[in-house]
């Protein structure tokens, strides 16, 4: 497995996985105008030529946002969110980030014990912040250096 910044050529294969993971999936502008951000940081995994999973985050000082991930569902279950997770947070190191932060779904067990694994704790809950269907979403960040102790 590759994992590699993402490119412009691929953004469509980003849509289509986009597409089967979300209720309100980002369309291929949405994603265009994310990538085309200074403040965003975009990571694919490629398994031979196809892109199977990827994640996207906003960097704003030390601060960094994770606006998705997701894995294409035929190639979920082998480590691929473990190693698009885990870049985020080697990038964070490597640039000093104070937090990483992002909103999950409160019923998405999957992703919640994906971040978990990288000591994203609970820090909050967003009441009704997704839609289709209306749900709270749990608020989870990992701090690094020391702004936590
Ligand atoms: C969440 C998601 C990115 C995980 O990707 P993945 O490649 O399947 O994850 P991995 O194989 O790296 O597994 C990582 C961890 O996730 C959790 N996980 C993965 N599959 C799981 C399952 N079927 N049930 C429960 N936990 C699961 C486990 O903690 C797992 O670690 P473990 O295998 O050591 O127990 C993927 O399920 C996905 O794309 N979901 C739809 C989009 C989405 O919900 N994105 C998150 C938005 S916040």
């Amino acid at each position: 497995m590759i994992i590699r910044e993402m490119t412009s050529e691929d953004i469509k294969s980003v849509a289509e996985i986009e597409k089967l993971s979300f209720t309100h999936p980002w369309s291929e502008e949405n994603l265009r105008d994310s990538f085309n951000s200074v403040c965003n940081h975009f990571y694919i995994s490629q398994n031979e030529n196809k892109v199977v999973g990827y994640i996207g985050f906003t960097v704003a000082a030390d601060e960094g946002y994770i606006l998705n991930v997701a894995v294409h569902p035929d190639f979920q279950g082998q480590g691929i969110g473990k190693a698009l997770v885990e870049k985020t947070v080697n990038y964070a190191v490597e640039n000093s980030l104070a937090f990483v932060t992002l909103e999950v779904r409160e019923s998405n067990s999957k992703a919640i014990r994906l971040y978990g694994y990288f000591d994203f704790e609970e820090v909050g809950k967003r009441k009704g912040y997704y839609s289709n269907p209306k749900e709270d979403a749990i608020l989870m960040t990992r701090y690094f250096n020391s702004i936590k102790e």
